[in-house]
């Protein structure tokens, strides 16, 4: 980064310090009661000198300026009752309404997953979005043949190691589970029944440049978690699809129908739409496996 992309307004600016002790990057230097940007190259693009500054004297060139809003008065941040309630009000949804998502829904539902926090802010994150019947059906049906291919290649496997007596490992045996439910929606599709993406009206698809992320499972996870809940908001449901994830990652056709970079690692999946189902009860999970130290 240059000198250019971020910068003091030194009329503004009145040496209280708070950019120099909040920015983690040590951009920032106080000389003779002025404070200057000396290190731009070690900027992170965060934005915390200018969420902290009194007298907004801080720009940057990168970044939008009409984002930094106002932070809200607490009372506008829900309470941690009714965040959990709402938390646990969240399940996957398998039945949709017949009907389409606006775009504008869904790009504020990945305007959620921009906002995530990521691993050095590098923000490697990207999105594939599929919303009409034909795109959703041409990656329905090369999804399915992936699995059934799969599937079949597993329970080889899977036959030629009881051939020899051999025990299967743990992980030969999930594969075993996983090819008889891709078996099971290869069938399904046949009768034009939907076992994968339920015939949701969308579905939204996330890769990450493996070299632009440090932790690119991490900072695709919370942008997912994001997501999902934004969604909620808005009526909409949702479900995680693993099955395309690991098709997507088997079969190079399907990177090319969704325009992800042949490099880019597929992260998560889902699939979202209007339920056609209303849960009465919130959520219950397994006890937290934690230790106090
Ligand atoms: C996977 C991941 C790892 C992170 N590791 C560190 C870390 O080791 N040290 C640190 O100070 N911040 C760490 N962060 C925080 C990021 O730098 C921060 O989220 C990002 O700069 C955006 O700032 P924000 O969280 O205030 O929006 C990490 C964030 C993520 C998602
Ligand atoms: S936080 Fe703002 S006012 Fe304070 S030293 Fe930094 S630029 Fe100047
Ligand atoms: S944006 Fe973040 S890293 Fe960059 S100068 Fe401001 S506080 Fe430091």
């Amino acid at each position: 980064m240059n000198m250019e992309i971020i910068g003091i307004d030194e009329k503004l600016c009145v040496s209280c310090g708070s950019c120099i002790n909040v920015c983690i990057g040590d951009v920032f230097k106080e000389q003779d009661g002025i404070t200057s940007v000396t290190a731009p190259s070690q900027c992170l693009l965060c934005g915390h000198c200018k969420a902290i500054c009194p007298e907004d004297a801080i720009n940057f060139l990168g970044l939008n300026p009409d984002e930094f809003e106002p932070m809200p008065p607490k009372e506008d941040i829900p309470l941690p009752e009714k965040l959990q309630t709402f938390f646990r009000s969240r399940r996957s949804i398998r039945i949709f309404k017949k009907m389409s998502v606006e775009r504008e829904k869904l790009e504020k539902v990945i305007e959620a997953g921009r906002f995530a926090p990521t691993g050095g802010n590098r923000q490697p994150v990207e999105y594939s979005v599929a919303d009409t019947p034909e795109i959703l059906g041409t990656i329905l049906d090369t999804t399915v043949k992936t699995l059934v291919a799969m599937a079949i290649k597993t329970n080889e496997t899977v036959a030629e190691i009881e051939k020899q007596n051999k025990a299967l490992s743990a992980k030969q045996r999930i594969g075993q589970f996983y090819a008889k439910r891709w078996l099971q929606i290869g069938e399904m599709h046949k009768k034009k029944i939907d076992g994968l993406f339920y015939h949701a009206p969308a579905l939204i698809i996330t890769h990450v440049n493996p070299a632009m992320s440090v932790a690119p499972g991490v900072d695709a996870g919370i942008a997912g978690a994001q997501m999902i809940l934004l969604a909620e908001t808005l009526g909409l449901g949702t479900c995680f699809c693993g099955f395309l994830v690991l098709a997507i990652e088997a079969n190079p056709e399907l990177k090319n129908i969704l325009k992800i970079p042949p490099g880019n690692k597929t992260q998560f999946t889902f699939m979202a739409g209007y339920p056609d189902i209303t849960f009465k009860r919130l959520v219950a999970r397994n006890p937290a496996g934690v230790t106090w130290l």
